[in-house]
């Protein structure tokens, strides 16, 4: 691998900071999804209540309070020799409500602390300025991105973090998952539905907006500092065909476009061919604007980043065969595959094929900015967690990654393991579905000390960034 190599961890500030109203912080759609079995409902945003209820627990609430804990987390990811660290901003510390003329000043200071305490160790930030959350106020006030104005509060936050964060940080993700809108739309994007909202129509027009948003920021990045790199993001791992009958090789093409469609856009500049073709047969209208055509060709992203879970299958005739679940879509169950104990499939040789795939189609650097093992952890009465299950999975998946830099050629700047710290879990709500090198001692309401404790994995990974991918055994006596 080379040299730079970025090699890190990654979390959310939804998942993670806490603090949900401290220091004018606004709230988000993120603070209103409950833990339990109503979470689902709030995912995708039908028939909602945009108000806090005494009924249900909301993990964002509390995150890991990493609000309070960053410089000792940040500590403790140097220790590890990061070189980098993905964080994501939560949206309403810096404008509360979202239209504001001003920024909140103690938002903004907290992020720059971050930052500083990153390039006090040398970890450079990889910055994702929305990570799935929008403010409420804006949802309630013009429904979120189904309405062309959140193009501008979300340029005016762009333009304010670029600005403000100008000598500290250059790697910017715009969306997170940015496909997710289509699964998730309530979580992904703000959305909400009512019973005679034509659904379909709505998704796409906020995706049009999230598209346009996504090439001014690239624009004012530039603009701002020539050195930044802008990158899009997606919910990666591509759909294998369940057997070779040319049916299924033909659906599994058109879920593959599916989850590139919006990166074809931000990465090569237009609305590809196959997509216009499906809105039209559908009957879906993008509100074009002048001018958008050209900009999103003009400010294409400068790197393309994505989190790889599990690889999926399709098939044209699904019925009788098994599902199992994945991150956020269910999948058809790949007979070759083991799953998680959330059911997620495990495929390493996956992400080397979702790596060239999407190589091989934009030629732009890549960046794995999320992959990783959510699984319950034991904290022994000596305080250690052996998560040898962990390291397996990670370093099965290193290896390909690596065999997909250096057999196949893929430029690749990055990887990024998902919820390097503990943290909630986006789709559950969950805190024992764990993903990290550190073991934050707490449960799924927020009770234990939130104390952290380093793994078996927090060892390995440690050992994996000093020899540079190099050595990815696993000695006990560590
Ligand atoms: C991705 C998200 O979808 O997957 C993260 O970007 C999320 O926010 C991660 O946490 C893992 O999913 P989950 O549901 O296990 O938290």
């Amino acid at each position: 691998m080379q040299k730079e190599f970025l090699w890190g961890g990654a979390i959310a500030a939804n998942q993670s900071e806490g603090a949900f109203d401290v220091a004018n912080r606004g709230l988000a759609n993120v603070d209103l999804i409950p833990y339990g079995e109503a979470r689902s409902k709030f995912l995708l945003g039908e028939n909602i209540d945009l108000e806090l209820s005494d009924n249900y627990y909301y993990p964002s609430k509390n995150g890991i309070d990493f609000y309070h804990t960053y410089k000792q987390d940040i500590k403790m990811l140097a220790e590890m020799g990061f070189k980098a660290f993905r964080i994501s901003i939560a949206w309403t510390r810096i404008f509360p409500k979202g239209d504001e003329t001003e920024a909140n000043e103690s938002g903004l200071l907290f992020y720059e602390s971050i930052f500083k305490e990153c390039k006090k160790y040398e970890i450079e930030p990889i910055v994702t300025i929305a990570h799935f959350d929008c403010p409420v106020h804006l949802i309630k006030k013009i429904g979120a991105w189904r309405d062309r104005r959140m193009v501008y509060y979300y340029e005016k936050l762009c333009r304010t973090l670029f600005e403000r964060y100008k000598d500290l940080v250059q790697y910017w993700i715009t969306f997170n998952e940015i496909n997710m809108i289509l699964h998730a739309p309530f979580m992904a994007a703000g959305l909400t539905f009512s019973k005679t909202d034509d659904i379909e129509q709505i998704k796409y027009v906020a995706a049009h907006h999230e598209l346009v948003a996504s090439a001014l920021a690239v624009k004012w990045a530039h603009e701002v500092n020539p050195k930044n790199k802008v990158g899009c993001m997606m919910a990666g791992g591509d759909y294998y065909p369940y057997a070779c009958r040319p049916e299924d090789v033909m659906e599994a093409i058109d879920k593959n476009r599916k989850n590139l469609f919006f990166i074809d856009v931000q990465a090569r500049g237009e609305y590809p061919q196959y997509a216009l073709k499906e809105l039209e047969r559908k009957r879906i209208k993008i509100p074009f604007e002048s001018g958008d055509i050209e900009l999103l060709m003009q400010y294409t992203v400068d790197f393309v980043s994505f989190s790889y879970y599990a690889s999926r299958v399709a098939a044209s005739q699904n019925s009788g065969l098994k599902e199992t679940a994945g991150n956020i879509v269910k999948s058809i169950k790949n007979p070759y595959l083991e799953v998680s104990e959330w059911g997620w499939q495990i495929d390493p040789i996956g992400l080397r094929v979702t790596l060239n795939t999407i190589w091989d189609r934009y030629q732009k650097p890549l960046f794995i900015v999320e992959n990783g093992l959510g699984a319950v952890d034991e904290l022994t009465d000596t305080n250690e967690v052996h998560d040898g299950y962990r390291i397996s999975y990670l370093s099965a998946h290193i290896a390909e990654m690596i065999k997909a830099v250096e057999i196949d050629g893929v430029g690749l700047i990055g990887y990024t393991s998902w919820g390097c710290i503990d943290l909630v879990s986006a789709g559950t709500g969950e805190m024992k579905k764990r993903y990290g090198f550190i073991y934050v001692d707490q449960d799924d309401f927020s009770n234990g000390s939130k104390k952290r404790y380093k793994k078996d994995s927090f060892y390995w990974f440690k050992q994996v960034i000093e020899s540079n991918g190099q050595n990815l055994d696993w000695k006990k006596e560590n």
